[in-house]
């Protein structure tokens, strides 16, 4: 309630904020949560929480009236299509040269991404998070992060006989004989449960095509791991449809904090203040971002230091497609869980995840998300005039990823005679170039923050979320958002409670 004063609050309910909310109640200290998106845990009317990637409805996409699906034609045809305006659950952002993917609601980008769980090889960490010991993040800090997030591996024997996985065999076939090393990619789906879907005996989620809009099964979001255990505690409470708009010094060493109160359509039905003794921003690299900017900017934070907003990096995504021959059919049942990837990032600056494509027809396409490693950063800024952040990301800036991607897919095009699809993100269009899952940075670890993410200028603000990493993580984010988190918040509450 307005008011209100909480000893921790916590913006955002993604990776970040989840670690810190259940780190500081085990500690005893009490949590409030505040998440602008909606809590996900209510069937709508046809028994559903969450709808399919074939059928998005209402609740597929975060306050727009037509979707705006990342792979956007199909055989050269548009797919988008109208909805009403809604709290809906995935967000693309979009800034002048680039679409930002994001997850709304209780949980973040877990409620609405692959799942894939990857720790960064060791000997690239160096360049992911050059001012952390990566002794301490190997022997204890990812290792803590993948056994809280429930990571695991799909049964290789399994693998090699279901019909879902077909398409993952091509895969792993033309990267085999392009003699690239072929990985299989941990995920925090329940592999038992997707066995059991393939077996027919349980409700089909990954085996339906759900994924981009939510899970109704199988995967276990944050909702199931960090936020169930943080509110066992008894001592973390969460409010939904609720956005945080400001965040400044109050009397005391507190802070004030403003908050609106949204309804299902976006609009604001109350506007609240509460303080409290610490905040930590986990708003996500581009929430968290556009906060710290503004506020800067606009007074209420004026001394953060001139770091913020800079460092921004898209994890160097791109996508494309192959056409195969009709001897290599990738299968009309896809699991929507991708579990298998192509590492050429050593010698190319590629990973490649081999994708799904799950229309429930026979495509003949193998469909990959690459993650390169782009050198290329952006900076958000405060633009007075328009009243908002903008991000000064260029598409042309995509460039080195494209050029990455195809060190792996020129080669097997080449060796087994096959074509780029160019159907997929338009008419004659190959690279899915325009869009980004895995933002990162904003506000980075050791510049914009001290080396555990305090912001020094104003004692008890911290950032704890994807803001903190230079850009890339050489693989898919969360594991290490997670890691980096579990480290940054044991020398908080060591140090600082
Ligand atoms: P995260 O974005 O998770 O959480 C931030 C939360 O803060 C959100 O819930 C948001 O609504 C809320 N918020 C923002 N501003 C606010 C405000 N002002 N007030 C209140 N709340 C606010 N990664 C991976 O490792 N493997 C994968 O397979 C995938 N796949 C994937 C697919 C898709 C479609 C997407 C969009 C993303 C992925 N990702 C992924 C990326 C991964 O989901 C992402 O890196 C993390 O969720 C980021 O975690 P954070 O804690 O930084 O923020």
């Amino acid at each position: 309630p307005s008011g209100a004063h909480v000893a921790a609050l916590v913006i955002g309910t993604g990776y970040g904020g989840a670690v810190a909310a259940l780190r500081l109640a085990q500690a005893g200290v009490d949590v409030h949560m505040v998440e602008m998106g909606m809590a996900w845990d209510t069937p709508g009317s046809d028994g559903k929480i969450f709808c399919n990637t074939r059928e998005p409805d209402y609740r597929s996409y975060w306050l727009r009236t037509r979707t705006k699906a990342p792979l956007n034609y199909f055989l050269g045809f548009p797919i988008d299509r109208d909805i009403p305006r809604y709290t809906g659950i995935l967000d693309a952002e979009e800034f002048g040269g680039i679409t930002v993917y994001q997850g709304r609601g209780v949980g973040g980008g877990s409620l609405v991404n692959g799942g894939m769980a990857v720790t960064p090889r060791r000997e690239n960490f160096g360049a992911v998070l050059p001012s952390v010991n990566p002794d301490e993040m190997y022997n204890v800090y990812y290792p803590r992060a993948n056994a809280e997030l429930g990571v695991g591996t799909v049964d290789p024997a399994w693998f090699d006989s279901t019909a879902c996985y077909q398409y993952a065999r091509v895969g792993r076939k033309h990267a085999q004989r392009s003699n690239f090393p072929f990985v299989f990619v941990p995920d925090v789906y329940d592999w038992d449960y997707m066995e059991q879907e393939a077996a027919g005996t349980v409700t089909k989620s990954a085996l339906a095509g759900e994924i981009l809009y939510g899970n109704n099964h199988g995967k276990k979001s944050l909702q199931q791991t960090y936020l169930a255990r943080a509110r066992s505690t008894g001592r973390v409470s969460v409010s939904p449809l609720h956005r945080v708009t400001s965040v400044a010094p109050a009397s005391g060493g507190r802070y004030t904090v403003t908050v609106e109160q949204l309804n299902t359509t976006g609009a604001v039905t109350t506007v609240k203040t509460v303080t409290a003794d610490r905040v930590f921003f986990a708003a996500g690299s581009v929430g968290t971002s556009k906060l710290l900017v503004r506020l800067k900017a606009t007074g209420a934070l004026p001394n953060l230091n001139g770091e913020v907003g800079r460092g921004w990096g898209d994890n160097g995504n791109v996508m494309c497609g192959r056409a195969n021959h009709l001897w290599d059919p990738t299968g009309a049942l896809q699991s929507s869980i991708p579990c298998c990837g192509i590492d050429n990032w050593a010698a190319g600056g590629a990973f490649a995840e081999v994708a799904p494509l799950p229309t429930g027809i026979e495509t003949y396409a193998s469909f990959y998300l690459s993650i390169t490693n782009n050198p290329n950063r952006a900076q958000f800024s405060w633009n007075a005039a328009a009243s908002r952040v903008d991000l000064n990301w260029q598409a042309a800036w995509k460039q080195p990823s494209i050029t990455m991607a195809k060190t792996i897919f020129d080669k097997i095009n080449s060796k087994e005679g096959t074509i780029y699809r160019t159907d997929l993100f338009g008419t004659y269009k190959i690279w899915g170039d325009h869009l980004t899952y895995h933002p990162l940075g904003g506000a980075v670890l050791n510049k914009a923050t001290d080396n555990y993410g305090r912001l020094t200028a104003y004692p008890g603000l911290y950032v704890i979320d994807g803001a903190l990493i230079p850009g890339n993580t050489t693989v898919n984010p969360f594991v290490t958002i997670t890691a980096l988190a579990e480290r940054n918040i044991e020398k908080i509450i060591a140090t600082d409670l």
